[in-house]
């Protein structure tokens, strides 16, 4: 599924059910942080009117979903706690080497973003199909299906504005060293770790 080369240990899903309110608070950053990714890819690539389209829309969108993980945080009488770093992402971002050219530098920011929407959309997946709490269960089902969409987005445009071969050559790599860390991961209550 979504071309991840490993999937994640179920028994994630046993830890995340011990800490409902940390794996909410994890999520809710990662809304706010897909929004702002998008905005940045705005800041840096202006001329790029398609992908600028698309993120006008994404911001809308992941900023509505902060917007209801935030609902849920609230409902369940508690408050937003801190921001907290999330290895995943930081491991990750090691992969590309830095500088290049403008358009190697947006296909890296692509290929980084549409990895992490398809890793968080087969985590909503595992959520929806193994927590106990059918209420909470049945909002990351809804989630998932909204965000299932971003990673083909994210792909198709580095697809699009890099060199195709370079490019798919590139998100092989990237998923080989992403399972990987992934090894070691699928320990902790939050949407990545
Ligand atoms: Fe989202
Ligand atoms: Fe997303």
């Amino acid at each position: 599924m979504l071309g991840l080369k490993l999937p994640t240990d179920p028994r994630w899903v046993n830890i995340v059910e011990k800490n409902i309110e940390d794996i909410l608070t994890d999520h809710a950053y990662c809304e706010q942080k897909a929004a702002s990714t998008a905005i940045s890819l705005m800041v840096s690539f202006p001329e790029y009117t398609d992908l600028v389209k698309e993120m006008i829309a994404l911001v809308k969108e992941e900023i509505s979903h902060f917007k209801m993980v935030h609902d849920k945080i609230l409902e369940r009488g508690w408050v937003l706690g801190r921001d907290r770093k999330d290895d995943y992402v930081n491991a990750l971002l090691k992969f590309f080497p830095k500088g290049g050219s403008r358009t190697t530098q947006m296909v890296h920011r692509l290929l980084y973003a549409a990895l992490i929407e398809a890793r968080s959309c087969e985590r909503f997946r595992l959520l929806s199909e193994k927590l106990q709490d059918k209420e909470l269960a049945e909002f990351y089902r809804k989630l998932m299906v909204s965000e299932a969409n971003h990673y083909t987005m994210f792909l198709g445009f580095a697809r699009q504005y890099g060199d195709r071969k370079e490019v798919d050559e590139k998100w092989q790599q990237l998923l080989d060293f992403e399972a990987e860390i992934m090894k070691d991961l699928s320990k902790k209550e939050t949407i990545h770790g």
